[in-house]
């Protein structure tokens, strides 16, 4: 089996990738600075799989330093998250952003074109599609017109791999991710923030558990069927799922040949803010209190995609419902607070 590269930082991401690679056999190798994690989830992977990925306490900034991972490993595949990711933060802090997740990324593409490891998978983002299409967006969509940090080093990365691809023969699967809601079935590992959480899902379940006194839904005028914002919510383990295909895909393709592939991922059901709220009470048979208040400046009404590229070439559909995802949450809450 085949040595694979995940590349950072956050950890509730990586993790989920590491159990489901060592449990299908691949060698993990994992590089990642700690800065939003902390080396327990290590002990977490182990009681899972048995098994123990190697582990680079560092980041991409230094090239001396990938050199030595790429040295010590015959890495094959990359799947490279480059995930500081919260829009509102990039537009804070946008250096952070352009350094951590630009930056760092070209350095990791030389490095990679310097020891002739030229497979990557990217976790780009529905991000990068900008407002004046309509949804579902397909992957021909242009996107173009960046209007924060965080969409702009997508962007930008997406495009400097396709360069890479056309260039130096890179083979680029460029996933764009819409809505990931985190849990595994083990009940060990999910997003579990500890400051206060920015996506919906981790802040229904804090106000589920009564830490939070209850959601701020941002607001209720919108052009869809119950005027809260639709997104599409997508299981982690469907994620996962995809990014196998993914390494099958590259794994399969001629050899010689380079490319450059765009894939959209959904479930085809937009999932309104309300109806999040709803079922959460369903399956934690609470009631949630919320509230409306002021929309934020960059949300979009309604974010979903066409998925029927990655079904057709990477041959995969998600399985999972949102209901499932939230249950999974939940019952890793009950399982964790006993
Ligand atoms: N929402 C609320 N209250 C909250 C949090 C969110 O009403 O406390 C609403 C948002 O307005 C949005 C929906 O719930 O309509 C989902 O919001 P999230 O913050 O969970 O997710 P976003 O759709 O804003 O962002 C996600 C990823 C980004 C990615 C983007 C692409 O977090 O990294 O999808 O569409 F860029």
């Amino acid at each position: 089996m085949q040595t694979i590269l995940l590349t950072w930082w956050t950890w509730y991401i990586w993790s989920h990738w590491a159990v489901k690679l060592l449990e299908l056999g691949y060698d993990v190798v994992i590089i990642d600075n700690l800065s939003n994690s902390d080396k327990s989830i290590l002990e977490k992977i182990q009681k899972i799989t048995w098994k123990t990925p190697k582990f680079y306490e560092w980041d991409l900034r230094d090239k001396n330093i990938l050199e030595k991972i790429f040295k010590e490993n015959n890495i094959k595949t990359i799947l490279h998250f480059a995930w500081a990711k919260a829009v509102w933060e990039s537009c804070e802090i946008p250096f952070y952003y352009y350094e951590n997740n630009l930056a760092w990324s070209i350095n990791l593409f030389e490095i990679m074109n310097k020891y002739n490891c030229k497979n990557i998978i990217f976790s780009s983002s529905a991000t990068v599609y900008d407002s004046i299409w309509n949804p579902p967006y397909i992957e021909t969509d242009l996107t173009w017109n960046t209007t924060n940090p965080y969409w702009t080093t997508k962007f930008l990365i997406e495009n400097i791999l396709k360069d890479l691809a056309t260039f130096k023969s890179f083979k680029v699967v460029n996933l764009r991710y819409f809505n990931p809601i985190w849990a595994h079935f083990s009940w060990l590992i999910w997003e579990n923030p500890n400051w206060l959480p920015n996506n919906l899902l981790p802040y229904v379940m804090k106000v589920a558990t009564w830490e939070l006194k209850n959601v701020k839904v941002f607001w209720n005028d919108y052009n869809t069927k119950d005027w809260t914002w639709e997104r599409d919510y997508i299981h982690i383990l469907d994620l996962i799922d995809w990014h196998i295909a993914s390494i099958n895909f590259i794994e399969n393709f001629d050899n010689n040949k380079w490319f450059f592939e765009v894939f959209n991922l959904w479930t085809w059901t937009a999932t309104s803010v309300l109806e999040i709220i709803k079922i959460t009470c369903e399956v934690t048979e609470k009631n949630i209190p919320f509230e409306i208040v002021p929309r934020r400046p960059w949300d979009l009404d309604k974010s979903f995609c066409n998925p029927e590229k990655a079904e057709n070439i990477l041959n995969w559909k998600a399985k999972y419902l949102v209901k499932d995802a939230i249950k999974d949450s939940w019952y890793f809450i009950k399982n964790n607070s006993k």
